[in-house]
């Protein structure tokens, strides 16, 4: 679990990506942030694409931004929706997430007090990862 100055900065950083996201097409806006084991947190937002299927969800973004700066190991996933509700990561987020941190916990925070506070392992049971292809 991320210390409580750790959960502060990912939310916050989480909210800020969310008003960076690129969602003309659904509107729906959505901001990540990711903890890594060296306590380095990365951000994200979705990014949409005229051509619906490219679109590429906030915690990718967050999780590739990690990645592309060697930081392959997650502790934590935020994700932020200025919503009612709380929205958890989609199917393919949650693979993602199971590669780089299969331990990882996962929180999802939004306008109202709604919350989501839960591990990858409880999202994507039975998982197929690295270790299916050793
Ligand atoms: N989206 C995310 O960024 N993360 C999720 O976990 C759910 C969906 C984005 C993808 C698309 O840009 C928009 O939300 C609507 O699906």
């Amino acid at each position: 679990m991320p210390t409580p100055a750790q959960l502060r900065k990912l939310t916050a950083a989480a909210q800020t990506a969310a008003a960076r996201a690129y969602a003309p097409y659904s509107k729906f806006h959505v901001g990540a942030a990711v903890l890594t084991s060296t306590g380095k947190i990365f951000a994200g937002c979705n990014v949409e694409n005229a051509s619906y299927g490219l679109c590429n969800c906030a915690e990718r973004t967050a999780i590739f931004s990690a990645v592309a700066a060697k930081e392959r190991k997650l502790k934590c996933v935020v994700v932020y929706t200025p919503t009612p509700t709380a929205t958890a990561p989609c199917g393919a987020c949650r693979q993602v997430i199971y590669e780089f941190g299969p331990k990882a916990r996962v929180l999802s925070f939004c306008a109202s007090r709604d919350r989501l506070d839960t591990t990858i392992a409880a999202l994507l049971p039975a998982a197929f990862g690295p270790a299916d292809l050793a």
